[in-house]
């Protein structure tokens, strides 16, 4: 008898058609020497932009690079900048990279990410916060989030989103990336949609959209060719090839999202059968399940569970997040951690992410349930 594969948390979602039309789009960049900033560029903004429903996409070479440069577009040097203590390393490095200063905030252990109180309570903590750097972590978006939204407006801060997570999300028919003046998105391979490397800034501003431009290309306003360097940009292009990749994602989106649901669902159902605590997202009018994050039981740890389920030939991916920021070395000795974060602190330890991909079908969310039941039982 063949032994079981193990299930594993990444899936490269690229099928015969997609590898035919990755040739053919290699073989059109190489016949015409446009490595970058050509048509594909062009044709994978202008889809992306009407995917999420915003007048411009600009792509980029990473979402760090596309934090960093959200932030300097809003002047951050020198100003405090609220963020999730519970994120990815690059989001509070990319503060940092645009001469901002990150202040944390704690998390609700519902939906582990900031409630509308904790910004309220960072508002009159730190009188000069400039504006929010917010996290749709897992691909959740808050059920605040058209309050957070609004208590930025009126109160003068800025708010943009990091959407790292949350291709496909939309909460009451808004997509992840349009609720602040800017979201942007990562296509790293672990990715809900890749380009291998790459990021995609979202926005309604025209102006915002030709100075993203700039910046990615190391400042130039008036156009790729040009000779003067007028924004202190960067590097940061996406490749021709790399929009083609892109491309094809973007046409399958949905339904890689439509497939990570159905595995979504069968492990809700699952946690709710055996009584453990995990984000909801049934408030949102779709989820890009990036991550099911769930609490785990008293009895276990992190690293007990991931044994006890590659044992069981499931591979635990990585969670969001077993370490907050607050308590990670870089963050510490920049002096940042001056807070407390006490539900950060107790749940991102007790986080655990089951396997979930677009590869995946409902057989083998079934035998990754069953190995839970297993090993929570023991
Ligand atoms: C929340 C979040 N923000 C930013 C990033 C950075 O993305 P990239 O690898 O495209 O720079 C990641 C990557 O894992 C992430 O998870």
């Amino acid at each position: 008898m063949q032994p079981t594969a193990p299930i594993k948390p990444f899936f490269l979602d690229v099928d015969a058609a997609d590898r035919a039309a990755l040739h053919t789009a290699l073989d059109q960049i190489l016949d015409t020497s446009t490595l970058i900033l050509g048509p594909y560029t062009d044709q994978f903004e202008k889809e992306f932009a009407a995917y999420v429903g915003t007048k411009h996409a600009v792509s980029l070479n990473t979402a760090t690079s596309a934090l960093e440069v959200q932030l300097r577009l809003e002047g951050v040097e020198n100003r405090i900048v609220g963020v999730p203590t519970n994120t990815n390393f690059a989001t509070v490095a990319a503060i940092i990279h645009a001469g901002g200063e990150p202040v944390f905030m704690d998390m609700d252990e519902k939906t582990f990410m900031p409630r509308l109180s904790h910004v309220e309570e960072l508002l009159r903590a730190q009188p000069l916060l400039a504006g929010l750097m917010w996290v749709h972590i897992g691909g959740v978006i808050s059920p605040d989030m058209a309050e957070i939204a609004s208590f930025c407006k009126s109160n003068g801060l800025f708010l943009i989103e990091d959407c790292a997570h949350a291709h496909g999300s939309v909460l009451d028919g808004k997509h992840a990336g349009t609720f602040g003046v800017s979201g942007a998105f990562s296509f790293f391979p672990t990715k809900v949609m890749t380009t291998m490397e790459g990021g995609m800034i979202v926005t309604d501003d025209a102006d915002y959209a030709s100075a993203i431009r700039s910046y990615r290309n190391q400042g130039k306003r008036a156009g790729a060719y040009n000779a003067l360097h007028v924004d202190l940009g960067s590097s940061w292009r996406l490749s021709e090839f790399g929009a083609a990749f892109g491309l094809r994602q973007l046409a399958k989106l949905d339904a890689m999202v439509a497939r990570r649901a159905v595995v979504a669902n069968i492990y809700v159902e699952a946690f709710k059968e055996l009584g453990i605590q995990y984000v909801d997202f049934s408030h949102m009018t779709a989820a890009s399940n990036y991550k099911v994050i769930a609490i785990l039981p008293e009895h276990l740890t992190l690293a007990e569970a991931k044994d006890a389920f590659a044992s069981e030939g499931v591979i635990l991916g990585g969670g969001v997040y077993e370490i907050p920021c607050h308590s990670q070395p870089v963050f510490q000795t920049l002096d940042l951690c001056g807070s407390s974060f006490p539900i950060a602190e107790k749940y991102c330890g007790r986080q655990f992410c089951l396997p979930i991909t677009s590869g995946m079908n409902h057989h083998e969310a079934n035998r990754v349930v069953e190995a839970m039941r297993k090993i929570f039982s023991r």
